[in-house]
């Protein structure tokens, strides 16, 4: 399908949400070069990568006007395992009408490739009638535990990201995770270590890269992390009311924003760290004339050196003010150590759920928002349900700005 689709293509534009496009995001980030999008066509290993994974009409529109002329060029990966998510089915209605009406009848089933459950599901129901090109969900795998199926795969494919070391890192990861001993077990060790902090309150877990090309994989980690884990009943339907607040956090960036905080503030975080040992590349601080006293320290160092000693700096200071924390080491950042990392956190994740008692992988609470948004827009079946939601929106109290 890669192979197919990449020919000719300058653009992908993934359509979804939550787990159908934070782990594309995370891998886009950390396996192509930065900046990909503003690179030339010749030196990009796959097309322009853009993720929508939000209905805000102007970022949504400008998008559109601005793939203009290149539109024929586009391909548009439209994911959602349930095939019902409101958001994405309208970035779906839009592009389809818009592809129709620039480029003929024929080419939504050209430029459009869906991502959806194999059997259940209006995308699906349009897939067969339509005739468009589709991957699959595969069964049992939630939207934030896909990455790395056809979810994340095939952007990162087009992309020209190495899934076989990808995967291969994943796989030995999952075999690790197997592990009896929980010290040859990364996963459970992991689990077992935020667990001891969430029960003695440290309950915010702050996970800090130390590398922009990781920014994304937090972002990752916090919906992993949050949706699986907050839950108000056990497996037997006892109320328990638990879940980690996952945090996300950018060194140097959020040194500037944030430690005050993490340093005086509640002593209710643990840290975890993401560091690379070696970067892809480095930058030279000059040395030579003109150079004040002041920053000669500076001189002839790099900048990998220079990010390095910060995050030590930090983990110093977080552990001066009695903050508790633990790194996560890449020794370089590639399709293999992300793939371990990913399989790291979705095993971890589960063995936490084991731990607190609760089933890690639904979101019921996310349902409610989902029908009542039904509900105002006149979906049929849920009309009723948008008189409770209107009178809520009188009594509310507003600020204007
Ligand atoms: O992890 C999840 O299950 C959610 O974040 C979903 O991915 C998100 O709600 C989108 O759902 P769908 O893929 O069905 O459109």
């Amino acid at each position: 399908m890669v192979t197919r689709h990449r020919l000719g293509c300058e653009s992908l534009v993934v359509l979804g949400i939550g787990g159908s496009a934070l782990g594309s995001i995370a891998l886009q980030t950390a396996l192509s070069p930065p900046f990909h999008n503003a690179m030339p066509t010749a030196k990009r290993r796959g097309p322009k990568l853009f993720v929508m994974d939000n209905v805000d009409p102007v970022q949504f529109g400008g998008l559109l006007d601005r793939l203009g002329p290149a539109l024929r060029k586009t391909k548009f990966n439209v994911i959602s395992k349930s095939g019902e998510t409101a958001e994405t089915a309208a970035q779906f209605l839009i592009v389809r009408e818009m592809l129709r009406k620039k480029l003929g009848s024929k080419a939504p089933s050209r430029q459009i490739i869906v991502t959806t459950d194999a059997r259940s599901g209006t995308l699906r129901e349009i897939v067969e009638k339509d005739g468009y090109d589709a991957l699959e969900v595969p069964d049992g795998v939630g939207g934030r535990f896909s990455v790395l199926s056809a979810v994340g795969l095939f952007p990162a494919g087009m992309c020209g990201v190495d899934l076989t070391r990808l995967l291969g890192g994943a796989t030995e990861m999952s075999e690790r995770a197997a592990a009896r001993s929980v010290r040859k077990n990364p996963a459970a060790m992991l689990a077992l270590l935020l667990h001891a902090f969430y029960v003695r309150g440290k309950r915010l877990h702050v996970m800090m890269s130390y590398s922009y090309q990781l920014k994304d994989v937090t972002d990752w980690y916090r919906q992993l992390w949050a949706e699986s884990l907050g839950k108000q009943v056990d497996t037997e339907g006892r109320p328990v009311v638990v879940g980690p607040t996952p945090i996300k956090a950018l060194g140097v960036t959020d040194q500037h924003s944030q430690v005050q905080l993490y340093r005086e503030g509640p002593n209710d975080k643990v840290f975890i760290f993401l560091e690379v040992e070696r970067f892809g590349s480095d930058v030279k601080i000059p040395r030579g004339a003109g150079v004040p006293e002041a920053l000669a320290y500076l001189q002839g160092a790099s900048l990998a050196e220079l990010l390095n000693a910060e995050k030590l700096a930090t983990e110093y200071a977080l552990a001066e003010s009695g903050r508790p924390s633990l790194t996560i080491r890449f020794p370089r950042i590639n399709a293999a150590t992300v793939g371990q990392f990913i399989m790291l956190w979705e095993a971890a994740t589960t063995i936490m759920g084991g731990l607190l008692n609760i089933n890690p992988y639904d979101q019921p609470a996310v349902q409610t928002g989902k029908d009542m948004t039904y509900a105002l827009m006149g979906r049929g079946g849920f009309q009723k349900r948008s008189a409770k939601v209107e009178r809520f929106a009188k009594r509310r109290g507003k600020f204007v700005v």
